[in-house]
């Protein structure tokens, strides 16, 4: 049974453990994170982080690109330790993305941040852009995923402890603010945001027949059956091959970035 509480629950982590190898949205979006890599010609033999890393699936993602080291960063040391299982040879570190990052002033070359400013142990979001910032090499690349308009918060959020949604707009004034350049910024799942929708629906349903009754987990956070999995993954794959060549979305249930600090460029 999920309760609701001021610290993000082991359930959570435990159950996006078990799916996000599988599971068609954190499929495709790791596969959206890995082109943009690509195109923002993020170099072999560089340093590269994910902070907010979570349960880890993004660390295995960064070996791929050759690295000198790879880093996950996170709070919780349950998501440490189911990380280490996942990327075996990236070193983790427990840290506080609201406090001083443990790395030095621009020795970092490119860093994912998913899913983390919406959360509520984020005291600033310009504030914990700019000591990204601080750590990332002139011309380095930051890439971050948010959840996206308010519309479609749902009881997911509140398990995640997502305490924000943003628009387009917002987020690139964030980042602005941080003095880094915004080189894409894109909604994306935008077809799953009928699901969403529909989702948002079933979750008001419930609530009022249950009425105080026991509460079940969010449905995100389990396989949804084979063909359905498989054709949702097929459709975001698709859209997400469409957003990384600059294909302008309106809506979606998520935003992503491209970023750079301002300086050299990557690879010079
Ligand atoms: C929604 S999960 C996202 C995990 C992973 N980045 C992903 O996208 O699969 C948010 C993660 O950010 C971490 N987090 C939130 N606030 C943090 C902070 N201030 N410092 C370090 N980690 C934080 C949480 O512990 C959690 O693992």
């Amino acid at each position: 049974m999920f309760r609701l509480r001021g610290t993000m629950q082991p359930q959570a982590y435990l159950a996006t453990a078990s799916v996000e190898d599988r599971m068609w949205w954190h499929r495709a979006r790791r596969g959206l994170v890995r082109r943009l890599l690509r195109g923002a010609g993020v170099r072999r033999g560089g340093v590269l982080l994910d902070l907010g890393c979570g349960t880890g699936a993004h660390l295995a993602l960064l070996e791929d690109f050759a690295p000198r080291l790879v880093a996950g960063l996170d709070r919780s040391d349950l998501a440490l330790g189911l990380a280490r299982e996942k990327a075996p040879r990236a070193a983790l570190v427990r840290g506080d993305l609201s406090r001083s990052l443990p790395f030095a002033d621009e020795s970092v070359d490119a860093t994912l941040v998913l899913g983390v400013l919406c959360h509520a142990w984020i005291e600033n979001e310009v504030t914990t852009l700019r000591e990204i910032r601080r750590v990332l090499r002139p011309g380095g690349v930051l890439i971050v995923t948010e959840p996206a308009f308010r519309l479609l918060r749902r009881r997911m959020d509140q398990v995640g402890m997502a305490v924000r949604r943003y628009r387009r707009r917002e987020f690139t004034a964030l980042l602005e603010a941080a003095h880094f350049e915004a080189r894409l910024a894109a909604y994306f799942t935008v077809t799953g945001a009928l699901l969403v929708l529909a989702l948002k629906g079933a979750e008001w349903l419930q609530r009022r027949l249950a009425r105080g009754g026991q509460e079940h987990a969010p449905a995100e956070l389990s396989l949804p059956p084979p063909v359905v999995n498989a054709v949702l993954f097929a459709i975001a794959r698709g859209e997400n091959w469409l957003i990384a060549r600059g294909l302008p979305t309106p809506f979606g249930v998520n935003l992503v970035c491209v970023a750079i600090k301002p300086g050299a460029a990557v690879g010079a």
